[in-house]
């Protein structure tokens, strides 16, 4: 079943678990996440970006994931991932995604609060719930100083002031982690997410978390992360699977024979992070 965003975290924030938000760019991603999220018994979050949108194109997403969403029983949000235009997020509203991402996080404070209000006016009078950002993810390969981490990671004031502005239902912070695909360990800055989930108490939303350690996922959750951005791991699961059966059956050319495995294999990928991010046995039925 289709629901919004706000009733999947809400209900992960009451628990104390995360859902996983799998970026999904065709037909055999979102069929692994949704077998993965049956599998376990767990709601599941499934985005696209806008670069996604414009590779597959809006009618095949609404209808691909409406359809999947349909016919399960387990609770399935269709959020836009990054959302950064105004066109783009009210195209997703009348295209019925139940979730949006506004982000504004390369303004300044005024300006992310003018740009993500705008957003939550139109998407709360018709029901779609509203995830922004504040403060900025850094580069993969950026070595992140003290005096640096301060003018990029979330202030704790500013959420504050931030989410009374917006009224946003969730909001991702930016605590030490990159979208990619790490070159060494990135250590989380612990103190400041458990400072700002105490201030705030509500779903707090963790990008570029693929290659983070299971201990540092399993911390982070604990100290009330609601939501957990996955594409770089489920990425490379897809490329896996592909490049093994080209590589060990290179005569093969029938389309089905080479993403079936990697559809599985993505399952499995997506299924072990629903474990480690408690949502396994978390869904609940309408
Ligand atoms: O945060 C970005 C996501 O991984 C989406 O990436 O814009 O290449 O689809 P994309
Ligand atoms: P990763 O590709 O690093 O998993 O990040 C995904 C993400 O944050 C999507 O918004
Ligand atoms: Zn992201």
């Amino acid at each position: 079943m289709l629901v919004t965003g706000k009733q999947i975290l809400d209900h992960a924030n009451e628990h104390g678990y995360a859902v996983g938000a799998f970026n999904i760019n065709n037909m055999e991603i979102l069929q692994a996440v949704i077998m993965a999220a049956e599998k376990e018994n767990s709601p599941v979050i499934v985005q696209t970006s806008e670069g996604a949108i414009k590779y597959a194109g809006i009618e095949y997403f609404e209808a691909l994931v409406h359809l999947a969403a349909n016919k399960t029983k387990v609770p399935v949000c269709l959020h836009l991932d990054h959302g950064t235009t105004y066109n783009t997020i009210i195209s997703c509203i009348r295209h019925g995604w139940s979730s949006v991402m506004i982000d504004g996080s390369h303004h300044d404070l005024k300006g992310n609060i003018a740009v993500t209000s705008e957003i939550v006016k139109v998407a709360h009078a018709v029901g779609v719930s509203v995830e922004a950002e504040l403060g900025r993810l850094s580069g993969i390969e950026d070595q992140i100083s003290v005096s640096e981490k301060d003018a990029i990671y979330t202030n704790p004031d500013e959420a504050v002031e931030f989410v009374n502005a917006t009224g946003v239902d969730s909001l991702a912070i930016a605590i030490g982690t990159a979208h990619g695909k790490y070159k060494g360990e990135p250590k989380l800055d612990m103190e400041r997410l458990d400072t700002i989930k105490k201030m705030l108490k509500m779903p707090i939303v963790l990008h570029g978390a693929s290659g983070i350690t299971e201990a540092q996922i399993t911390e982070a959750v604990k100290l009330g992360v609601n939501k957990i951005n996955i594409d770089t791991d489920v990425r490379q699961a897809f490329t896996d699977g592909v490049r093994k059966v080209i590589e060990t059956k290179p005569e093969e050319f029938d389309p089905r024979k080479i993403c079936g495995p990697a559809r599985d294999l993505m399952c499995e990928v997506v299924a072990s992070k629903m474990r480690m991010f408690g949502s396994s046995g978390q869904a609940w039925t309408l």
